[in-house]
């Protein structure tokens, strides 16, 4: 598909930037979907569209699987009988001490937000967890996407993977789908690939998406963010 000429000129075109803005700032996470399916044109446009990602090279190193209908309801059951059979595995290890103090505040932030949404007491284990097994059925969406990073574990092409993973999410978001990037599918990728008959590839993330249920609190969490001072400086 051919380049669309649209940003030319030093500042920009006005238009494409407050699309830029809408589009960017008005994504969010969802995790309350109404069963409506997405349309298959509309499913073809939006994976279309998000093959327009860059990538070093433009090597393209993703892998994606679409899961809908009976394969979607085949695989949250495989998921949760996964879980609660405690048989996990990741291809892109987990490790608690990868967080810095910032993020580590960041996070418990997030997590505030979220559980006070949910109404679970941030100290109520058991209910968080039972939250989780929960959003192995894809918090209810209509369809799930899996992001494989083609053949090998490697951060470089993982960084391409996830450039793909926000041009899907804002796709998506220009299409009217909402969306839920679920890191935690990605505990069960030998369950994934086995449940779909896929042999290469490492799972990086699944996302879950349709339309949103507007009347769930979960939806109307405002996430914020920190200051460009805090993690940007501009040199010369
Ligand atoms: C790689 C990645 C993994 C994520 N994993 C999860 C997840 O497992 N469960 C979940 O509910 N949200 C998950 N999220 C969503 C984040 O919590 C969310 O993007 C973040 O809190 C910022 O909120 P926003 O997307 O609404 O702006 C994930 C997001 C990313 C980018």
């Amino acid at each position: 598909m051919k380049r669309v000429e649209c940003l030319r000129g030093p500042a920009g075109d006005p238009e494409a930037r407050g699309h830029a803005e809408r589009l960017i700032r008005g994504r969010r996470a969802v995790r309350a979907f109404r069963p409506d399916a997405v349309p298959a044109e509309t499913l073809r446009a939006i994976f279309s569209l998000a093959g327009s990602a860059p990538s070093n090279s433009n090597t393209q190193p993703w892998r994606v699987a679409v899961v809908s209908g009976a394969a979607r309801e085949r695989l949250a059951d495989s998921l949760r009988a996964a879980h609660a059979a405690d048989r996990t595995s990741v291809d892109f290890p987990y490790h608690e001490d990868a967080y810095a103090p910032a993020q580590l505040r960041r996070r418990s932030e997030f997590g505030a937000q979220l559980y006070g949404a949910l109404g679970i007491d941030r100290d109520d284990h058991p209910a968080r967890a039972a939250y989780d097994v929960e959003s192995l059925r894809f918090y209810g969406a209509p369809h799930v996407a899996f992001l494989f990073v083609a053949d090998r574990a490697d951060a470089r092409l993982a960084a391409d993977v996830g450039a793909y993973l926000q041009t899907l999410l804002l796709a998506m978001a220009g299409y009217g789908v909402d969306s839920c990037p679920q890191g935690l599918l990605s505990f069960y990728a030998d369950t994934v690939r086995g449940e779909l008959g896929i042999e290469a590839g490492k799972l990086l993330v699944g996302v879950s998406f349709g339309y949103a249920d507007r009347s769930a609190p979960v939806n109307r969490i405002d996430t914020g963010r920190a200051p460009l001072e805090a993690t940007t400086t501009f040199h010369g």
